[in-house]
């Protein structure tokens, strides 16, 4: 079964991600045709990228990148859940996403965002610039939600019936193209490419 990696996109101490993250992630257990993990960023305790080489290279020498790189390379997809951070994504996800490379190609990601004035689109947007880079298939239905109207005193998120029917169009799609994409990482595929 396709396997999708629903991943938190903040540390913060107080941060509002984990529970837009679990909300997600229960959603989408619901489903029968995909298996679902949360991955939290913060349990992997991921310094500033401390590898003397590239991850291109994939030759990790600390025991941290060496986890996380097993852990994402275990999914056929993903679905970040991201704050927006002046206009982007958060230092952290991103700081994550670097630590690894090829453990991302070939594969489907879609998007959860929030914050104060655009929904966190800018930080899709951002996002979507960097899966470029890494081969990865970012589908166009996103959920962007407002950190005004859908988190009561900014800090409990209150879903609606609307945000669930667009995070089911979303995991549709990343099922599709994830499963879509499995085809291309078949080592006799990946040996000719
Ligand atoms: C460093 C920083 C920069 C921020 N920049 C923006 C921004 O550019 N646009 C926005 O809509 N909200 C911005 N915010 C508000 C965050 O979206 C809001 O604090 C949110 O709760 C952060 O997610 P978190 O609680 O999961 O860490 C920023 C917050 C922080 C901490």
């Amino acid at each position: 079964m396709i396997k999708i990696a629903i991943i938190t996109g903040s540390t913060r101490p107080t941060r509002v991600n984990k529970q837009v993250a679990q909300w997600a992630y229960e959603k989408a257990k619901e489903r029968s045709d995909a298996a679902f993990e949360l991955v939290d960023i913060a349990e992997y305790e991921l310094p500033l990228l401390d590898e003397p080489l590239s991850p291109f290279f994939k030759q990790y020498t600390h025991e941290h990148t060496k986890r996380w790189s097993e852990k994402i390379e275990a999914f056929d997809g993903y679905v970040f859940v991201t704050p927006e951070y002046n206009h982007s994504t958060s230092g952290a996800l991103k700081n994550a996403i670097d630590f690894l490379y090829h453990e991302w190609e070939n594969k489907a990601a879609g998007f959860v965002s929030y914050g104060g004035s655009s929904n966190g689109t800018r930080a899709v947007e951002h996002l979507r610039l960097i899966m470029g880079e890494l081969m990865v298939a970012d589908v166009r239905p996103q959920v962007a939600l407002s950190l005004i109207s859908n988190f009561e005193g900014y800090t409990t998120f209150r879903p609606t019936a609307d945000h669930e029917s667009q995070l089911y169009i979303m995991l549709e799609q990343v099922i599709l193209w994830s499963t879509a994409l499995k085809s291309l990482r078949s080592p006799k595929v990946e040996k000719a490419l």
